[in-house]
C-alpha cells in the first residue's frame, strides 16, 4: 500500500490517501508538541516508537472487543487505518489527578480519583482545547446524544483494559485522551494511543514516563516512552536493526 495525497498534517502525524478510498496511511513524525503547539521539538525515533506502541495497544483493545480504525503496521513509521469522519472532541478519563485537573480544581497531583472522571474537550488549538459538556456538544452539533453515550462507554471500557495492562507491568495509567470517528454507521476509536496522549507513572517510584517529560523538561523523553513499551511487551527490535 503506497502513500498518495497528503490529506491532513497534524502536530505529530500526517495522513495520506491510498488507492483504496476507505483506507488512509497514518505517518508518525518525530515532531513533538505541547501547550497547543507553542512548544515544539523533533525527538529522534519518536515516530517509530509511537507507531509501534500504538499498534500494540490497538491490538490489545481489539482483542478486548474495542474496534478502532487501525488495520496494520506498514513500516516503522506508518500504519494503515480505516478512513474516519472525525468527531471534533477529545475524551479524557482520569484515574489519578494530574495536569489541568490539578490547576482547575486545586487537587493535589497524585490524588486517587474514584470513580475515575470523564471530561470532554473541544479539539481546537486556537481556543486552547476548552473543556465542554454534553449540552454544548449537542447544541453546537459536534456529536449526537447516541455518539456521546458510545464515546463515554468506549472510553471507560478502554480504561478497564489498559489500567490492568499497565498495572501488570508495574505502571499506573494516570489519565489519557481518546478521539473517535465514524466509518459509515460505526463509531470507531481513531487517532493514536501512545505516551504522547496519556500519563503513565512507575507504580513504585511514580517516575513520569510520558509526554510530561517533554512538557516539564525532565529529559530522556523517548527513552521513557520505549521503557513503557518494553515493559508492556512491545517489540521495538526493528528500530535498532
Ligand atoms: P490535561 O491534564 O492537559 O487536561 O490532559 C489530560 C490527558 O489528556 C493527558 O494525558 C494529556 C491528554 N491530552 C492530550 O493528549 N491532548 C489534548 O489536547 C488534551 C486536552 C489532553
Ligand atoms: N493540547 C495540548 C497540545 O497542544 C496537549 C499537550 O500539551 O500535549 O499539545
Amino acid at each position: 500500500m503506497q502513500r498518495r495525497e497528503l490529506v491532513y498534517s497534524g502536530k505529530a502525524k500526517s495522513v495520506y490517501t491510498t488507492d483504496d478510498p476507505d483506507l488512509y496511511i497514518m505517518h508518525y513524525r518525530n515532531d513533538t508538541s505541547a501547550f497547543d503547539g507553542t512548544k515544539v521539538q523533533k525527538l529522534d525515533e519518536k515516530g517509530k516508537v509511537n507507531n509501534l506502541f500504538n499498534a500494540f495497544v490497538m491490538g490489545k483493545l481489539s482483542e478486548a472487543g474495542i474496534a478502532s480504525h487501525f488495520v496494520r503496521v506498514l513500516s516503522d513509521t506508518d500504519s494503515l487505518v480505516r478512513k474516519l469522519d472525525m468527531i471534533p472532541v477529545e475524551c479524557v478519563v482520569r484515574n489519578l489527578a494530574a495536569g489541568s485537573l490539578c490547576k482547575r480544581y486545586g487537587i493535589a497531583e497524585g490524588t486517587i480519583i474514584n470513580p475515575p472522571t470523564f471530561e470532554f474537550f473541544l479539539k481546537d488549538d486556537a481556543l486552547h482545547d476548552p473543556m465542554i459538556n454534553d449540552s454544548h456538544i449537542i447544541s453546537f452539533g459536534w456529536a449526537t446524544e447516541q455518539q456521546i453515550a458510545a464515546m463515554k462507554e468506549l472510553t471507560f471500557k478502554v480504561n478497564t483494559v489498559l489500567k490492568a495492562l499497565f498495572e501488570e507491568a508495574g505502571m499506573l495509567l494516570v489519565d489519557y485522551k481518546l478521539e473517535f470517528g465514524m466509518s459509515g454507521d460505526s463509531l470507531l476509536l481513531g487517532d493514536e494511543f501512545s505516551p504522547d496522549g496519556c500519563r503513565i507513572w512507575d507504580r513504585e517510584t511514580r517516575k513520569k514516563m510520558d509526554k510530561d517529560r517533554f512538557r516539564q523538561d525532565l529529559g530522556n523523553v523517548i527513552e521513557a516512552y520505549r521503557e513503557v513499551g518494553e515493559r508492556l511487551g512491545v517489540d521495538f527490535s526493528s528500530i535498532d536493526a
